[in-house]
């Protein structure tokens, strides 16, 4: 099983700019999760700070019990063999082929023979598609063939943690769904811990177990991908349907005065940008049949129903017609439409008092597990949080917000 990240608190400014503070989220073993943002908000700084390579100003990054900000030079290296990383620019070495590219951390870090290598790069670079590729250097290639390059030197050391900036830039649509595809493949195989930085939406809502978004120098969410997939912010709503109306802008965020006019604008028929409304869940990819059982989404399944009386209804909702009937019974739930009219707190409005489904608890398992074994996501105060953004809403930035 992939190891667990735990971020606490973690603050990262560049001189005297925050790029964000307070960051504290797990990434579950063994699970796929997703990060969302505006460019420019600090995501691949993020990544770069999850393997020590930019080190943060305060907070913690702890895995297999090795905190990598505070840890010794020697820990930092061995911890950081546990990681296969796809820079969101490839990083290939220019005068090497993608042979050597690819064998690099191979060379590096083992004592592996040079057929054994040659064994390992060769099936590497067929999962990648780039089968008789080996002797381009990464100059005579396109920019999708050297993103999936990098992905292929990502995977060479077996990695217990694949952290993928932006994995899908440089690709087209149909290589996209291959490229997500290939990682739940592989997080069926070897049960890594998988996160992904992307803008690409319908990657957004198919691949990930969870999903997180960091906005005006924060985390604003992190959890279940139903969660956010559900959420009727407005941040998040612009985000996931493209559009120019909402909260971000292009360069920065807006203020209360742009808003109203943009709204104004929008009334009187102007495009919004987006194309169509594409909030709601949708089914998440499986692994290729054949393919082993995902792991992950077993131990997912568990720890999600654990705190599932602290999420928000509709992502309780999303969650419960997720599962097989089977699912439903073993955990005792029900899908909403079979709830009867007493059910209480059926408005859908996330952060509305008493708007948990009530759960048929009677035979209710919670988890097939020990408590132990399911990773447990930092407690999270979904009211909190909708209270949280309804203030940023509300207090234009520069004027005492959160900013
Ligand atoms: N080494 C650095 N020194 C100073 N500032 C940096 C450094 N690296 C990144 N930044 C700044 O940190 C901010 C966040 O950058 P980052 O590359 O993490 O954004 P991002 O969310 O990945 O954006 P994109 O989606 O466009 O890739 C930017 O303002 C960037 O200029
Ligand atoms: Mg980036």
């Amino acid at each position: 099983m992939g190891a667990e990240v735990v971020v606490e608190g973690l603050t990262k400014s560049f001189g005297s700019t925050n790029i964000w503070r307070d960051v504290t989220l797990s990434l579950p073993p063994g699970e796929v999760s997703a990060m969302l943002g505006p460019s420019g908000t600090g995501k691949s700084v993020f990544l770069k700070s999850m393997i020590g390579l930019l080190k943060p100003d305060s907070g913690k990054c702890v895995i297999n019990g090795v905190d990598i900000v505070q840890c010794s030079e020697r820990e930092l290296y061995e911890t950081r063999k546990l990681f296969g990383v796809l820079f969101q620019d490839g990083a290939l070495f220019g005068s090497m082929n993608l042979f050597d590219n690819v064998a690099f951390p191979l060379r590096e870090h083992t004592k592996k023979s040079e057929s054994e290598i040659k064994r390992i790069v060769l099936e590497k670079l067929e999962m990648t598609g780039l089968k008789g590729a080996e002797t381009k250097l990464p100059g005579e290639i396109s920019g999708g063939m050297r993103k999936r390059a990098g992905l292929a030197r990502a995977l060479v050391l077996d990695p217990e943690i694949i952290l993928c900036d932006e994995p899908d830039s440089g690709l087209d649509p149909v290589r996209t769904a291959y490229l997500s595809q290939l990682l739940i493949d592989l997080n069926a195989q070897i049960d890594a811990t998988i996160l992904v930085v992307t803008h690409n939406i319908n990657l957004a809502r198919t691949l990930p177990d969870n999903l997180g978004m960091l906005f005006r120098k924060e985390l604003v969410m992190f959890g279940p991908r139903e969660v956010l997939l559900t959420s009727d912010e407005p941040v998040v709503e612009q985000f996931l349907n493209g559009k120019r109306i909402g909260p971000i802008g292009m360069s920065e965020e807006k203020d209360s005065a742009q808003l109203a006019q943009e709204q104004a604008m929008l009334e009187a028929g102007h495009h919004h940008g987006g194309t169509e409304d594409v909030r709601g869940v949708v089914p998440q990819i499986q692994p290729t049949p054949g393919l082993p059982e995902r792991q992950g989404d077993r131990r997912r399944k568990d720890r999600v129903m654990q705190m599932m009386h602290t999420l928000p209804a509709p992502a309780q909702e999303a969650i419960i017609d997720s599962l097989t009937p089977e699912e439903q019974r073993h955990y005792g739930v029900r899908p909403r439409s079979l709830v009867g009219a007493g059910r209480s707190g059926a408005s859908g409005n996330p952060g509305s008092a008493g708007n948990t489904l009530p759960l048929d608890t009677s035979d209710a398992q919670r988890g097939q597990l020990p408590a132990d074994e399911v990773a447990s996501l930092p407690q999270q105060d979904w009211n909190a949080q909708t209270q949280r953004m309804q203030h940023r809403r509300d207090v234009p930035p520069g004027q005492g917000g959160v900013q």
